[in-house]
């Protein structure tokens, strides 16, 4: 198929899959409620029924794939999803987004079933505050889940941190440190008004200008390294070689090139990260539509994209958090968990 493009002259290149909407910790800044309405067990998609549309994404143009949650890891016997999709040929990246709670007992496995490429999700390196941020237990789990993905030879891990004013903005020196001695590289990620984000606020921000002052001050002078426009971190470079980036998606969103979709765990297709409408792909996939029609209909649907959700945020006067828990509790494809993190 020649290449699609959508309204703005995007390709589709990039499927991030939710393979669950559960998650074994309760980050603030993702799920800070008591109470979460979840999919239903009976939509959730076999391995098989994902393997299928996934088919359909490449059928369009998707090559590169990520499977996130909620916490992937949670689902359970993930590799076998991980080695039907590492065996695709269009399939050029396979790579997973864990909170790395799980990651120690499942490394060796995912990278025998054939992953590319993980990143780990990790906000603080102090327990007290991993605790209070994410209401659970197992700071060193994850600690012991990205020295796992070391030793069994995992390459290019990343670590992503959400930085939130007052709870981790002080530990963006300690955290390139840490990763200089295993190798990863650390991406700061400002903190998103995202459906599932209810507390946040623009006060709670800390910005990628604000992140690069305080970077300066530390270690002299930082260059800007060239980046993929398509990708949404902007990567820099310290004097002593080490990379970092910084995610700068609500300060300066990378709308214009954005090449992405969401599926989620029960097949609904999302264009956006803030889209509030999705297409609901499972429906015709059980009614025994074929690998092609489902392709013929993403490709439609990709074809009138004109999403640009964090560019419109930006342009909001008053920004507050896009929806409310009464919002999220009756839609949870609202969620970030649910949609893909
Ligand atoms: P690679 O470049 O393949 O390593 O992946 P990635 O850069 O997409 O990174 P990752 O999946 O780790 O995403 C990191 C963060 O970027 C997410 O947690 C979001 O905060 C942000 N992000 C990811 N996808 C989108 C998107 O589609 N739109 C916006 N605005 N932000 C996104
Ligand atoms: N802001 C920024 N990133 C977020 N994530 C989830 N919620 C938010 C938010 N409000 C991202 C983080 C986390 C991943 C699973 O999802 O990068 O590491
Ligand atoms: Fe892409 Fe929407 Fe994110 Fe913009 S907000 S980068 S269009 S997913």
């Amino acid at each position: 198929m020649s290449a699609n493009l959508d309204r703005l002259g995007r390709p589709l290149r990039n499927l991030r899959i939710s393979v669950t909407d559960r998650c074994n910790l309760r980050c603030a800044y993702c799920m800070p409620e008591e109470e979460y309405t979840w999919l239903p067990r009976a939509d959730i998609l076999s391995f098989e029924e994902t393997a299928q549309l996934v088919e359909a994404f490449t059928q369009v143009g998707v090559e590169r794939v990520r499977l996130t949650g909620g916490e992937p890891l949670m689902r359970r016997d993930l590799p076998v999803l991980v080695r039907l999709l590492a065996q695709h040929g269009s399939i050029r990246d396979l790579a997973l987004t864990t909170n790395g709670i799980l990651l120690a007992e499942n490394a060796r496995v995912l990278k025998d079933a054939g992953l590319s490429r993980v990143t780990v999700s990790l906000d603080t390196l102090q327990p007290d505050r991993f605790r209070a941020l994410t209401r659970r237990e197992g700071h060193e789990k994850v600690l012991a889940g990205v020295e796992a993905a070391a030793s069994v030879g995992f390459k290019n891990t990343k670590i992503d941190t959400v930085v939130i004013r007052g709870t981790n903005d002080d530990e963006l020196v300690a955290l390139i440190e840490w990763g200089k001695r295993f190798d990863l590289e650390v991406r700061f990620i400002e903190y998103m008004d995202v459906g599932g984000a209810t507390r946040w606020s623009m006060r709670d921000v800390v910005t990628r200008t604000e992140m690069l002052a305080t970077l300066t001050e530390a270690y002299g002078p930082i260059t800007p390294v060239a980046s993929d426009p398509s990708a949404p971190a902007d990567r820099f470079l310290l004097s002593d070689g080490t990379v970092f980036g910084i995610i700068a998606s609500t300060t300066a969103p990378f709308c214009s090139a954005c090449d992405r979709s969401r599926l989620t765990a029960d097949g609904h297709w999302f264009k956006c990260l803030y889209a509030t409408k999705g297409t609901d792909l499972r429906t015709p996939l059980r009614s025994g539509a074929s690998v092609e029609d489902l392709a013929h209909t993403i490709a439609g649907g990709w074809r009138l994209r004109d999403d640009r959700g964090a560019e419109k945020r930006l342009e909001a006067l008053n920004r507050t958090a896009l929806a409310d828990s009464v919002a999220l509790r009756s839609n949870p494809h609202l969620e970030m968990h649910t949609r893909g993190g």
